[in-house]
């Protein structure tokens, strides 16, 4: 399947490329030292409608879809990681909403997800089920019209501003996976409390906490498709996201990019500029190289997924191409930040330069929405099924 970019996803990464170095880049610094989230950025963001990018026409959003969702992303990263995910957290808290709930569910809920008035966040990981993500423990009981939900959520990107969280939670604990759902819970419900604010190596900024519910009552019409039908949705939400997080590490690898290379041109040692020596070159000419091949990968999976249904690709497709655009990209953002250090040398690893921080912001990319080695296990499963 081959894509083009359109005009107009051209023009909007103009536009988020303008916002993004105007006045995202100069803030990046000062949001990683302080560890704060940028409510400012979030505002401009959202003032852009660039939360509803993902979002249909009929719910309130701008219905541009993933690829632009991608693009913005990618624009955002290349200056600051953490003020991308202000987006990305976004697409990942609405998503579930998005594929598995119900017409008034979306009715309901996404219009003030897109404008930015309501915080979403993904409520799927808990201290025991991370990759084993079908072993979820949190439990949600029927009781009237009611379910009452206890349990521990971790790692909860936007867990402390969220005005809604999607939460995985289990009805049936004998059924395993089969026994997860997903239910729509609002932040003013009694029964949540905010647990730990964690300390991160990279996308600090980032809201990253634990949620408890403790006998939180959550009506049973937040239910999302049916009882058992959490994990489905869980995973389809993140077959649509990855590429995001894919997206994220090609702007953070082209930002070191960028960097490196203008570095390079300007630092003079043995009388020449280092961008001179050959050593260099084939540094600079390797990093170039697998960002673009990570980039293509990322859009391509975004359009895919995107024109899924109307191209009849299959799910296992679908899955495939999320997860080796997420994997890709990821390991390419690592070797690219690493190697950008390297081109800088001691200033690279000194925090008056962005590199380091460039660096420590990819890590997170080969971790989170599912770790490399979870990808793997996706690729190669939808591989041999089909
Ligand atoms: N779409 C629809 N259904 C799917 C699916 C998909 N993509 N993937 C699996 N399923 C279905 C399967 O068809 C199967 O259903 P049937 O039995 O009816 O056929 C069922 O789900 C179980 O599938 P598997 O047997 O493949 O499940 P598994 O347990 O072997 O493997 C896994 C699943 C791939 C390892 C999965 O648990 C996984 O992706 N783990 C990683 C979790 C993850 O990404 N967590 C990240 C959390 S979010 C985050 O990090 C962001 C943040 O804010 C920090």
């Amino acid at each position: 399947m081959s894509y083009q970019l359109s005009e107009e996803q051209e023009m909007l990464r103009q536009s988020v490329r303008r916002l993004a170095e105007d006045k995202v880049a100069p803030r990046a610094a000062e949001i990683d030292e302080k560890d704060e989230y940028p409510w400012d950025l979030k505002e401009l963001i959202a003032d852009q409608g660039l939360l509803g990018a993902g979002i249909p026409e009929e719910y309130g959003g701008t219905g541009a879809g993933l690829p632009s969702v991608v693009l913005i992303v990618e624009e955002i990263a290349k200056v600051s990681a953490a003020a991308s995910l202000i987006v990305a957290a976004q697409e990942l808290g609405m998503m579930p909403i998005l594929v598995g709930g119900s017409e008034a569910q979306k009715q309901k809920y996404l219009p003030g997800i897109a404008d930015g008035d309501q915080i979403a966040a993904f409520a799927l990981t808990e201290p025991n089920a991370g990759s084993d993500a079908g072993s979820v423990k949190t439990r949600a009981v029927r009781e009237g019209d009611k379910y009452i939900l206890s349990g521990q959520k971790c790692f909860i990107t936007n867990g402390s501003i969220a005005d809604v969280f999607t939460v995985f939670a289990t009805t049936d604990p004998k059924a395993g996976l089969k026994g997860l759902s997903a239910f729509i819970v609002e932040k003013s419900y009694p029964g949540i409390t905010i647990g730990k604010k964690e300390h991160k190596m990279g996308i600090r900024g980032s809201e990253t906490t634990e949620v408890i519910f403790d006998n939180c009552p959550v009506p049973a019409e937040n239910l999302m498709g049916k009882e058992g039908h959490g994990f489905k949705i869980a995973m389809m939400t993140l077959d649509c996201t990855r590429p995001v997080i894919g997206a994220q590490a090609v702007g953070i690898a082209q930002g070191a990019l960028d960097y490196a290379v203008s570095y390079a041109k300007e630092r003079v040692q043995f009388g020449k500029p280092i961008a001179m020596f050959q050593g260099i070159q084939f540094m600079l000419a390797d990093m170039c190289t697998r960002v673009e091949a990570a980039r293509q990968l990322v859009y391509k999976a975004a359009h895919m997924i995107e024109n899924a249904g109307k191209n009849n690709v299959s799910a296992s497709e679908v899955g495939r191409f999320s997860s080796m655009c997420k994997l890709f990209a990821s390991d390419v953002a690592m070797q690219v930040t690493v190697d950008a250090v390297q081109v800088l040398g001691g200033y690279g690893y000194m925090k008056e330069y962005p590199l380091e921080r460039m660096m420590r912001d990819a890590k997170i990319t080969q971790i989170y929405e599912g770790t490399n080695q979870i990808q793997r296990v996706v690729i190669a499963k939808n591989l041999l099924s089909d």
